[in-house]
């Protein structure tokens, strides 16, 4: 009887973790490589025919070509996923390099589908995330080569470059398809905009300020 229980209770716990902790949705196979050619519409992209799946379905070439960072934020994502990777399909994960140039940066923004671990492989990184509860506490981290950090799902988060040089991190997330939304293009740079006489009473800001910042976004 108290062994049947325990047995329950192990079930019972590995089904709640198996169903709550499982961002992407498990494989019932040992691969589905995406077929970007049908036009099914599923959770994720339809499988190609196993029998012609190919060795290049599972391969990424590219992480050791520093990124473009020529653009206003000074920083660059080379993202190795399933656009690229079709083997990547169904397996709940995704690798990116990122580089930063010295005073390079990414704005604050959020993965509604994934936790992030990134470790920095060159350079100096400053990473933080602020959490809902308890409210708006503010986690930072100076990360410096061969460290690395969690942030966790849906939380907003940023890095920026304090090397006096290009600082270099790898970024993995646990979904194929984490997304991204920038807090500020979310906010300012909605289409259609949001009222801006709304935004400047949520902001607590003139309105030509956040017109300004509307026509930036
Ligand atoms: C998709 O279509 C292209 C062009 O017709 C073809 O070369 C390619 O092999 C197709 N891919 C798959 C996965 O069927
Ligand atoms: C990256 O590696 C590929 C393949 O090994 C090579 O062809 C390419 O020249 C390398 N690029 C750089 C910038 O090192
Ligand atoms: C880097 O990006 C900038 C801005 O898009 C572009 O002008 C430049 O040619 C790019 N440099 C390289 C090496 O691709």
């Amino acid at each position: 009887m108290a062994q049947n229980s325990i047995l329950f209770c192990i079930l019972a716990l590995g089904f709640f973790f198996g169903v709550s902790y499982a961002f992407d949705p498990s494989p019932l196979q040992d691969f589905c490589v995406a077929d970007f050619n049908s036009t099914v519409r599923i959770n994720g992209l339809p499988c190609k025919d196993p029998a012609s799946v190919v060795v290049d379905d599972f391969f990424f070439r590219g992480f050791n070509v520093t990124g473009n960072t020529t653009n206003p934020y000074g920083s660059s994502t080379i993202p190795m996923n399933v656009a690229r990777v079709p083997g990547l399909n169904t397996l709940g994960l995704t690798v990116a390099r990122l580089d930063y140039s010295p005073g390079g940066f990414v704005p604050p923004h959020f993965h509604p589908r994934g936790t992030e671990i990134l470790t920095v492989l060159e350079g100096s990184l400053e990473v933080g995330f602020v959490t809902s509860y308890p409210n708006y506490k503010h986690y930072s981290k100076v990360l410096e080569k061969g460290d690395a950090f969690v942030i966790p799902v849906g939380l907003i988060h940023y890095q920026r470059n304090l090397a006096n040089g290009n600082t270099v991190a790898l970024g993995v997330v646990n979904s194929q398809n984490a997304g991204v939304t920038v807090v500020s293009n979310a906010v300012f740079g909605a289409k259609p905009a949001i009222s801006s006489d709304y935004l400047s009473k949520a902001f607590q800001l003139d309105k030509k300020i956040v017109e300004e910042l509307q026509a930036k976004f």
